[in-house]
């Protein structure tokens, strides 16, 4: 379907107020500074239409039904994968992005208690053959993480402490079960010892990565 790739995609996972944002921010920053091309983006988010889609499915006013609210965030990763990421990588360059299809894996087929293998195939449907190099998964308990929200709650972090329960024991299902690709990280940590760990695992990953220097 995507053309063969040559960059390098890195995703960031966990529950809301893990702290997944302020990392995916610091490696942004690390990788540029070392003169690397990257592009950092979100889910739901980034282009027009996804960052419409976003203020659907965070909009407390809405009921939204689980299989709706399952397409809706495929819909949205459909979009921002054949317009930014797919052709990003082509380029050559690294694609950070602040959640990918591990965010449905948990929040949908755990959290929602939707068929996760139904829920997988639709991550073929709306991405084809992309998929992260390195997955970090931020992990963190639910009470901390709550306390570390910042606002009033939207449509996602409004659901119970159960819920979210379900959708960290997801994550870490998907890192025990793919463990070259996921990497759990004990977001318990300060900031500076979390991005510590995130870079263990980035630079042996950037050895043998042969994308194209900005510098
Ligand atoms: P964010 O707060 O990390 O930007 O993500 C928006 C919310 O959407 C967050 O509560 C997690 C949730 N979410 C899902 O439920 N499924 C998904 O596939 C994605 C990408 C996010």
């Amino acid at each position: 379907m995507h053309k063969p790739r040559r960059g390098l995609f890195l995703s960031f996972e966990g529950i809301d107020g893990c702290g997944k944002t302020t990392q995916a921010m610091l490696t942004y920053k690390f990788l540029t500074e070392q003169g690397f091309a990257a592009s950092l983006l979100r889910e739901p988010g980034s282009t027009e239409v996804a960052e419409r889609i976003r203020g659907i499915l965070l909009d407390r006013k809405l009921e939204i039904t689980n299989r709706t609210e399952l397409l809706l965030y495929e819909a949205a990763r459909a979009d921002l994968t054949e317009r930014q990421i797919a052709p990003l990588l082509v380029r050559g360059q690294i694609v950070l992005c602040d959640r990918f299809y591990d965010s449905t894996t948990a929040y949908q087929g755990f959290g929602r208690r939707l068929d996760v293998t139904m829920v997988r195939g639709l991550h073929r449907v709306a991405v084809g053959n992309i998929r992260p190099d390195l997955t970090f998964v931020f992990d963190l308990d639910v009470r901390t993480a709550v306390t570390r929200r910042k606002g009033d709650p939207d449509r996602l972090e409004a659901q119970s402490q159960a819920f979210f329960e379900r959708v960290r024991r997801g994550f870490l299902e998907i890192a025990r079960k793919e463990r070259r690709r996921v990497k759990v990280i004990d977001a318990a940590q300060p900031a500076d010892a979390v991005f510590e760990d995130v870079k263990k695992y980035l630079i042996r990953k950037l050895r043998g990565h042969e994308s194209r220097r900005s510098a």
